[in-house]
């Protein structure tokens, strides 16, 4: 590994036209810590749920093609969230429809039947696409269907009574999150129906009965929402316990195209309020959406995981044998910060057992000087630092000539992301964007800047989470330096720059 710094390196452009870049695994762009199927088209992350010291992953999958097809739920498992074995197919399409989005819990009360108390059923809840309904103009299309395993995920029985919930005539009415709620002591299920959510309860998983609504009037509406999640978490340093809501929307995110937003506020059992007033965002990169969290965790963490994509060009990025990644694993917490809740999400722990070569260096940088790092394994790395800065630039190039751009902006509290030069930009016209995140409550001290990159992806966590932004890039060859530049009249420290190589998950 080659790694040394220089000030204000001059950048050669390549003259021969470079192959689309290359991994270890000879395929261009693959990931190799984030989870991707081997093959084909992947959405959403469903069923997240934990049960017998096996975390499941299952997924909007499509088999035959890397665009989006009749889907079916893909399958993964992992014992720490890392590493990922990839398993059969769980769910086909049946006589009812598609299998779309949905969640899996685990019966353990064994409620409705289908296991015991000894081997409790874990249990998917899903929305079924009827497409002849679809294309015959109808609007009961979508209704919730349910199945159970009693072998921890290897194979599934389809509930013969499906679907379970019918529908009245609503086009969008979809992506059921289902938790036991221990208020009520019964099921309680999340469902997006347009512009809202309706919450159901049910005291076995298959009747169910609507009680509740929320948000025609409140949050985001620039598009339908999506794939809900309902889950309590105690404020950071103090006792109180709040609820936060996640909806995913498409369109309607702030750099465009699908994004995640979330409520924070409280649940009694049947009914969600949220006093929030401002539209507040999971993630300001254009590439996170259709999010959920794991039910059942050993210890009660709340464990994030996005898809990667965003719906505006998901079916029209450059790869070739796979489409699209998930996040990686975040873990989510709740700040007071400035009298308003913030979510806070991050990467879990476990992450660092990935970490191998750290290589630590300061950087003190004059007014407007700028210093460039040079490192072969930019496209699989972790970067972390701490920094006073509020004004500076990260630009990340290559020897073909592109060029991905960072810049936290102190006068105007904004962070920008700018991938219009960052390599193949062009297959699609609103993927070549500049995406803005506003930063206004970040400390006045030392912040914490932490970027995962994996070939094709960026994450970017300021202050641990605070703020985030994930993106997809498809650069035409590794990044290999790595400019920090001071764009403020003061000197600036980046201190203890590391760069460590995150070890493939594949090998
Ligand atoms: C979100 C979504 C869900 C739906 C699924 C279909 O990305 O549109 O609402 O269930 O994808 O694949």
């Amino acid at each position: 590994m080659a790694v040394f710094f220089s000030c204000n390196q001059k950048k050669e452009k390549n003259t021969v036209e470079i192959q689309s870049i290359k991994n270890e695994n000879e395929e261009s762009y693959r990931p190799q810590y984030h989870f991707t199927p081997s093959e084909k088209w992947m959405n959403d992350p469903n069923g997240l749920v934990y049960h017998k010291g096996v975390y499941h992953l299952f997924y909007q999958y499509y088999p035959d093609d890397i665009v989006w097809g009749p889907m079916h739920w893909g399958h993964a498992t992992s014992k720490d969230m890392i590493y990922w074995d990839r398993k059969p197919i769980a769910l086909y399409p049946d006589k009812n429809g598609y299998i779309f989005s949905g969640s899996a819990v685990i019966d353990f009360e064994n409620s409705s039947g289908f296991g015991s108390k000894e081997n409790p059923a874990l249990v998917a809840l899903f929305t079924y696409h009827n497409m002849d309904g679809e294309k015959a103009g109808r609007t009961d299309f979508q209704t919730q269907g349910v199945a159970y395993s009693l072998d921890n995920g290897e194979t599934f029985k389809v509930y013969e009574g499906n679907p379970v919930i019918k529908n009245e005539g609503m086009k969008d009415f979809r992506d059921p999150k289902v938790f036991w709620n221990e208020k009520n002591k019964s099921w309680t299920m999340l469902l997006v129906a347009g512009n809202h959510l309706q919450i159901w309860q049910s005291k076995d998983l298959i009747g169910w009965k609507k009680v509740s609504e929320f948000g025609k009037n409140q949050g985001a509406h620039g598009g339908v929402w999506e794939c809900p999640d309902l889950f309590p978490l105690k404020v950071e340093g103090e006792s109180e316990e709040k609820w936060v809501l996640l909806i995913s929307i498409n369109p309607g995110a702030p750099n465009g195209g699908s994004g995640t937003q979330y409520f924070v506020g409280d649940f009694d059992g049947t009914t969600f309020t949220s006093k929030q007033e401002n539209i507040k965002w999971l993630d300001w990169g254009t590439d996170n959406y259709a999010g959920i969290t794991y039910n059942n965790t050993p210890n009660q963490e709340r464990i994030f995981i996005g898809w990667m994509s965003n719906w505006s060009y998901a079916r029209d990025t450059p790869t070739n044998t796979w489409r699209s990644a998930m996040t990686i694993p975040r873990n989510l917490s709740l700040k007071e910060i400035n009298d308003e809740y913030q979510l806070i999400n991050y990467p879990i722990d476990n992450f660092k057992n990935l970490l191998e070569n750290a290589i630590t260096k300061t950087v003190e940088l004059k007014p407007q000087a700028e210093e460039a790092v040079v490192y072969d394994h930019f496209n699989q790395t972790q970067i972390t630092f701490t920094t006073k800065a509020r004004d500076f630039k990260l630009n990340f190039k290559n020897n073909f000539g592109d060029n991905l751009l960072l810049e936290m902006n102190g006068k105007e509290n904004t962070f920008i992301l700018n991938r219009e030069k960052s390599g193949k930009v062009d297959f699609q016209e609103d993927f070549a964007s500049i995406q803005k995140m506003p930063i206004g409550h970040l400390p006045k001290d030392l912040i914490e800047v932490k970027i995962l990159m994996d070939w094709s992806s960026i994450e970017i966590f300021i202050n641990k989470g605070q703020y985030v932004m994930t993106a997809q890039l498809f650069p035409n060859e590794n990044y290999s330096q790595l400019n920090f530049v001071n764009t403020s009249e003061a000197d600036v420290i980046f201190n203890e720059i590391k760069l460590e190589k995150v070890k493939s998950i594949w090998k």
